[in-house]
């Protein structure tokens, strides 16, 4: 368990780097949050490190306005930091390719909604919301995948469906969304850290789980 060591990369608020942080320590996932990586000074998920003593470090591209500079320094730190593991949870940057060689296999991502649909760039937060009640979809979901150096394509490895067949407004969406974010990315970085995702080209398999 001291092995795996998980920086959570977050822009916004944190519910889900929260609800990681609580199983951690409950010892349901055998890995410690080293790290909290952010693009925004002003991130929810800042106050949540701080209330649990872990380090934050915030790379923004005012501070850094050469890309590659930003990048390599980012790299130096998670392997200063002997991080294993990284777990984007709402975290709004593309992961760079040195990132995404260095940790292959080894980062994952959640998105709220049932991918390859109303995923890729631009499609984040409300805007997934508010594109799949405009579509009138009678079901979302959440889908947690393996990230690759395009947004939302990796390989998935989980998914759980809602039903929002009686929804009024796409916050509703959200909120039922978010609720299965809570259940199911603790259960995909368990696994994750636990070594049991086998990949099938892109089909992955949970080793022990039936
Ligand atoms: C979640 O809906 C997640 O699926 C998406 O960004 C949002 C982050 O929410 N990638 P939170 O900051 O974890 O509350």
């Amino acid at each position: 368990m001291e092995n795996n060591r998980i920086a959570v990369f977050a822009s916004g608020r944190g519910s889900n780097f929260k609800s990681i942080l609580e199983k951690t320590l409950s010892g349901y996932i055998p890995a410690k949050i080293k790290l909290l990586i952010t693009d925004k000074n002003d991130a929810g998920a800042i106050n949540i490190a701080h209330a649990n003593q872990i380090p934050v470090r915030v790379f923004s591209p005012k501070e850094f306005p050469d890309k590659s500079v930003l990048h390599s320094q980012m790299l130096n730190h998670l392997v200063d930091c002997q991080i294993t593991h990284i777990i984007l949870a709402g975290y709004l940057k593309l992961i760079s390719t040195e990132i995404v060689r260095e940790f292959e296999n080894k980062i994952l991502n959640i998105h709220p909604a049932l991918l390859p649909s109303f995923g890729g760039k631009g499609m984040y937060g409300h805007h997934v919301h508010e594109a799949i009640y405009d579509h009138g979809c009678k079901v979302s979901g959440v889908s947690v995948h393996l990230v690759n150096e395009k947004y939302d394509t990796g390989p998935i490895v989980a998914q759980k469906c809602v039903s929002i067949e009686d929804v009024q407004s796409a916050d509703e969406i959200a909120q039922r969304v978010l609720e299965i974010e809570h259940e199911i990315y603790p259960f995909a970085v368990k696994a994750l850290v636990e070594n049991r995702l086998k990949l099938h080209g892109r089909r992955v398999e949970i080793l022990g789980e039936n």
